[in-house]
């Protein structure tokens, strides 16, 4: 299937759920189709988030370190951060995306979990060090996503940071997704948190995009 025709093709899943009672039902109606043989996502890669990768080898993992990939989708990054050292948990809304991954990657060292960003189970809020969020909030109507991301900082500990990559675009853009890209107003962070950094990158992709990279960190 093109790209153009798998764009086309989750654009018209997350309609048919749009108005529903699980508008996010979709993410689950996509991957049952991926698992069936339909090449539908869109956001499948065999090598982890290269804006991910930069950041891990410009640290050392603490030990006892804990990451944490939020929609981890087919698990590419989560798997990547338990390589690098860190103990790591991934949670995804749709349980045949964690089913996936689990069997892309059987020798990594990932706590899966079926979690809503939107409802952080207790056992995942003030818990990690790092958190690593690319591509789950544009994918979310506004008001859903409006919801969501707060909850992202919830999961930090003190001192933790929250790692973010978005597409990007300016307030006077239109924007039609999903995916839906974000703006700077919509990024900042919550009372109590910092935005360390924020950088605007353009990526070589065709056409070429923007995308936001911004370090969040709850104070020590
Ligand atoms: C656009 S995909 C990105 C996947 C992965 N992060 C990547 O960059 O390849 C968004 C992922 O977030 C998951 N997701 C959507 N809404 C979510 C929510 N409220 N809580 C947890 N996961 C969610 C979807 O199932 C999907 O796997």
């Amino acid at each position: 299937m093109s790209k153009e025709d798998s764009n086309a093709r989750y654009r018209e899943l997350q309609a048919q759920r749009e108005n529903t009672s699980e508008p996010l039902g979709w993410f689950e109606d996509l991957y049952r189709l991926h698992r069936d043989g339909e090449e539908v996502v869109p956001w499948l890669r065999e090598a982890p988030n290269p804006e991910l990768v930069a950041w891990v080898e410009s640290q050392a993992a603490p030990p006892g370190g804990e990451a944490c990939v939020i929609g981890c989708g087919l698990g590419n990054d989560a798997a990547y951060l338990a390589s690098r050292g860190w103990r790591t948990v991934a949670f995804d809304i749709a349980p045949t995306a964690l089913s996936l991954a689990r069997e892309r990657h059987p020798q990594a060292e990932v706590e899966w979990v079926a979690a809503d960003l939107t409802q952080l189970p207790a056992t995942l809020t003030g818990r990690f060090d790092f958190v690593f969020e690319a591509n789950t909030l544009q994918a979310l109507p506004a008001g859903l996503r409006a919801a969501a991301f707060p909850c992202a900082f919830q999961l930090l500990k003190t001192g933790g940071a929250l790692l973010l990559v978005a597409r990007a675009r300016d307030a006077s853009e239109p924007a039609e997704g999903p995916p839906w890209p974000l703006t700077r107003e919509e990024l900042v962070p919550p009372a109590g948190y910092l935005a360390e950094s924020v950088s605007e990158i353009q990526v070589s992709t065709q056409p070429p995009d923007r995308r936001w990279r911004i370090l969040y960190r709850r104070p020590a």
